[in-house]
């Protein structure tokens, strides 16, 4: 069965063709970074315009790439939830016309889980059940997913998302938006115990995280010196800063593990793509028996084979929309679009 899925939720523009959830025979991507760049973050109003200019070119080239005919998709899949709104409402109204224009089902599909589906591109042996660590740029969650379509949080950030933590300690270090990936190289070549930082936990809330005080920590730490005259050592602090976030990660993740008695253990999310964080699980659930799963690297960000893999097990349970399918700012990951 081939699926076209479409992606609009943030700053990518994307589109891929792929086959039974599991084979991706496309995969196109414009992506904006570089513009918002110049503003240190993603600025929404210009998201949504950039994603109108690209959309009908991606999922062209989408359809080429695959050599693949629009008569010949199963069904379209596109992003609903969560994201910036519009920036979704591109997706969602692109895909609606073509849906209604092809005579093809729509199947509306949550961010959240089509970044767990990345897993599912990645390695054609996994299934659920499993435990899940989804660490993106706005969602830090504990998902036990049962099936496909069969999610149930644990936990989540109380306050900033894992790749917002990053992003924002790394714009206070000096580095370019969207700094967790710079902040990630940088820390490779630094001492992590140079810097005393907290790892903080939320009482009573063993499997939720938050990371708000730990980035003021290291702004304050750098204004501080600043006002001091004092010098930073940015590699040392890079180091200790991505050690502390991908503790408190690592300790409330592998915790769940042995709470759930969970035996396979999947990372997904922009953030899945840290190197430290990577080494960290799949060394820790060595010594715990646990089988660990990542996604490929060019997977870990947003794009739309994972829309197009998701998009594949919704159809397969149902989950069509009609012309009425909205998009949605927020909206959790365990409730069913339809
Ligand atoms: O999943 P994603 O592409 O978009 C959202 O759905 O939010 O995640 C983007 C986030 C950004 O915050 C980016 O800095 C972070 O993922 N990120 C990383 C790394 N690569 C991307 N954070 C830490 N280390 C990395 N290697
Ligand atoms: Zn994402």
């Amino acid at each position: 069965m081939l699926i076209l899925g479409i992606e609009s939720s943030c700053d990518e523009t994307a589109a891929a063709v792929v086959e039974d959830g599991r084979k991706i025979l496309s995969n196109a991507v414009a992506s904006q970074v570089e513009e918002h760049r110049l503003y240190g973050g993603v600025v929404p109003e210009i998201a949504s315009r950039r994603h109108c200019e690209a959309i009908s070119g991606i999922v062209q080239k989408a359809l080429d790439d695959a050599d693949t005919k629009l008569e010949e998709v199963d069904a379209i899949a596109v992003t609903y939830a969560p994201g910036l709104i519009g920036a979704l409402l591109v997706g969602v109204n692109f895909a609606k016309g073509l849906a209604l224009s092809a005579g093809k089902p729509l199947v509306p599909v949550h961010h959240l889980r089509s970044h767990i589906a990345t897993n599912y591109l990645t390695y054609p042996e996994l299934t659920p059940p499993f435990l899940c660590l989804v660490v993106s740029g706005g969602h830090t969650h504990l998902i036990t997913v049962q099936g496909y379509t069969d999610l149930h949080v644990l936990g989540c950030t109380r306050d900033d998302a894992a790749g917002e933590a990053f992003d924002k300690a790394a714009r206070a270090m000096g580095m370019p938006y969207p700094g967790g990936i710079e902040l990630d190289k940088v820390a490779e070549g630094g001492n992590e115990k140079a810097y005393k930082l907290p790892r903080p936990s939320v009482d009573g809330a063993p499997f939720d995280f938050s990371f708000s005080g730990l980035k003021t920590n290291v702004v304050n730490l750098l204004h501080n010196a600043q006002q001091r005259g004092e010098t930073v050592n940015i590699v040392d602090l890079a180091a200790s800063y991505r050690r502390a976030v991908v503790d408190c990660l690592v300790r409330n993740t592998l915790l769940a593990a042995k709470k759930t008695g969970a035996k396979k253990l999947v990372t997904a999310g922009g953030v899945s793509a840290n190197s430290l964080l990577r080494r960290e699980l799949a060394a820790r659930c060595a010594e715990l028996g646990i089988s660990f799963y990542c996604p490929r690297l060019s997977l870990c960000g947003d794009n739309g084979a994972m829309v197009g893999s998701q998009g594949y097990y919704e159809f397969v349970a149902g989950h069509v929309a009609g012309p009425n399918l909205n998009a949605c700012a927020e909206l959790s990951v365990e409730s069913s679009p339809i």
